[in-house]
């Protein structure tokens, strides 16, 4: 396998003209598009070289992309693509920078899906608070319509594909793809009961895709490169090419890096973030959003957990949507714990009494604990709230808050004892809740 840092979604970022699509297609932009259809492959070849590249979701379940889209029935009707632009994972925003930087290679990554699929009409479904990437990619999909890219008869082929641009109004729930597709139809983001899933009962009832920003983005250059090139990159074929990681918090260089999959936490750190700021020492990383379970300092420099989808999932958390948070040895996990309770209580949609009553349970505690009025059966009320939130409800936000919290006190348990016996932070941490 292959660890060279080689950019694939990134590597037009460093030229600002590439938001244009004369830059974009000096640098092979839209041939991958082009060739399918001037080379008249067939979209059942087109799934195919994106299952064997093993292309995964980047969107937060890490779901092969191909297989996905070969549970689409092959029915006469509509059938539609909703792309995930929505990126509300706290930690996370590399899909901003995506269409940002690049929007004509997410165009590209949606006419291929769209192709692929037997779609004609596409949703890109952008976060609210993200006035500035929306407007870019408005702006490119004009450029793409005056060509005759996107619409009708594209490349002068037989096939059509419109491509609409729609905004959230900052919900995270709305990222949950069947909270997305409510919101699309006009109705508030209340996630669905699946089955069906929406590969055959999405959109206005109909076939649906849903795939995130990066994931799309992957999708020309797997096609001009070739998937056995794609599937060398990165640590083994079911953990294939790279990851834009977000990282924040305590380093020396955060920021946005693509790297290949694989590499290790430690690695990312160190070599890539420059390591710990003020030479303090690493506490835990939330390798994945907040809905990823924490790692500590041992799992990070002693087990050398590496940051794919299946290692991560082997240690008990998740890749989730790539952020990246770094916390050192001065931060409050009991604060850490509250803060993302209170997220998740807040962005609970509330269809079900466990999540909404859940979440509101968990973090009126962990703030009781924070603040130092706490009492020891605290620590007993939360194991016990943790089981009854997961596997329960119809979406798994739910599930999210459990791990998060369920981690966080598994690992720092003595930090939630020294609150409750101390009654205050012993770190006196600045930034209470
Ligand atoms: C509460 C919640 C929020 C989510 N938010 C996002 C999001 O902002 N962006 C995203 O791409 N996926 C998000 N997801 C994951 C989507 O449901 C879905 O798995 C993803 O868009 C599929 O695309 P992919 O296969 O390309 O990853 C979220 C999931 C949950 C449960
Ligand atoms: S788990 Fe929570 S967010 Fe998901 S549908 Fe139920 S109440 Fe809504």
């Amino acid at each position: 396998m292959n660890f060279t840092l080689e950019k694939i979604v990134t590597s037009r970022f460093e030229d600002p003209a590439c938001q244009k699509i004369d830059a974009y297609e000096k640098t092979s932009g839209y041939q991958a598009i082009r060739s399918i259809l001037d080379k008249n492959i067939s979209s059942e070849d087109v799934i195919e070289i994106v299952k064997t590249s093993g292309l995964r979701g980047r969107g937060g379940a890490g779901f092969p992309c191909g297989l996905k889209w070969s549970f689409v029935p092959k029915v006469d009707g509509p059938k539609y693509l909703a792309v995930n632009a929505d990126e509300g994972e706290p930690g996370t925003f590399k899909d901003r920078e995506l269409m940002l930087r690049d929007p004509h290679q997410l165009i590209e990554g949606i006419l291929i899906t769209c192709y692929a699929v037997g779609i004609e009409k596409a949703y890109i479904y952008i976060r609210g608070e993200y006035s500035a990437p929306m407007l870019v990619v408005e702006k490119a999909l004009r450029e793409a319509y005056e060509r005759d890219y996107v619409g009708k008869n594209v490349f002068g082929s037989n096939f059509d594909c419109d491509i609409y641009v729609h905004s959230g109004a900052g919900a995270y729930i709305c990222g949950e793809e069947t909270g997305l597709l409510e919101s699309l139809e006009g109705k508030r983001g209340h996630p669905r009961l699946k089955p069906p899933f929406p590969a055959v009962e999405g959109l206005y009832g109909r076939p649906t895709v849903i795939n995130n920003v990066e994931t799309l983005s992957n999708l020309p250059h797997i096609i001009n490169k070739g998937a056995d090139w794609f599937s060398q990159i990165g640590i083994n074929e079911k953990n294939s090419g790279t990851r834009m990681y977000c990282v924040s918090g305590h380093v020396k260089k955060p920021g946005l890096y693509e790297l290949p999959l694989g590499l290790t936490c430690e690695e990312i750190i160190e070599e890539h973030c420059g390591g710990i700021i003020d030479g303090k020492k690493l506490k835990a990383v939330i390798p994945g959003g907040a809905s990823a379970p924490v790692l500590t300092s041992k799992e990070v420099y002693e087990d050398k957990i590496k940051m794919d989808f299946d290692s991560l999932a082997a240690a008990g958390s998740m890749g989730g949507s790539g952020g990246v948070v770094v916390m050192d040895e001065s931060t409050c996990m009991v604060e850490v714990a509250a803060r993302l309770s209170r997220f998740f209580e807040h962005e609970s949609c509330g269809q079900c009494s466990v999540c909404r009553e859940g979440t509101g349970w968990v973090s009126e505690i962990i703030s009781r604990i924070e603040s130092g009025k706490g009492v020891k059966e605290d620590i007993s009320t939360l194991k016990s709230i943790d089981p009854n939130m997961r596997g329960n409800t119809i979406c798994v936000l739910s599930d999210a808050c459990a791990m998060m919290f369920g981690a966080i006190l598994n690992k720092f348990q003595n930090e939630f004892e020294e609150h409750i016996s101390k009654k205050c932070c012993p770190l006196n941490s600045p930034y209470s809740v």
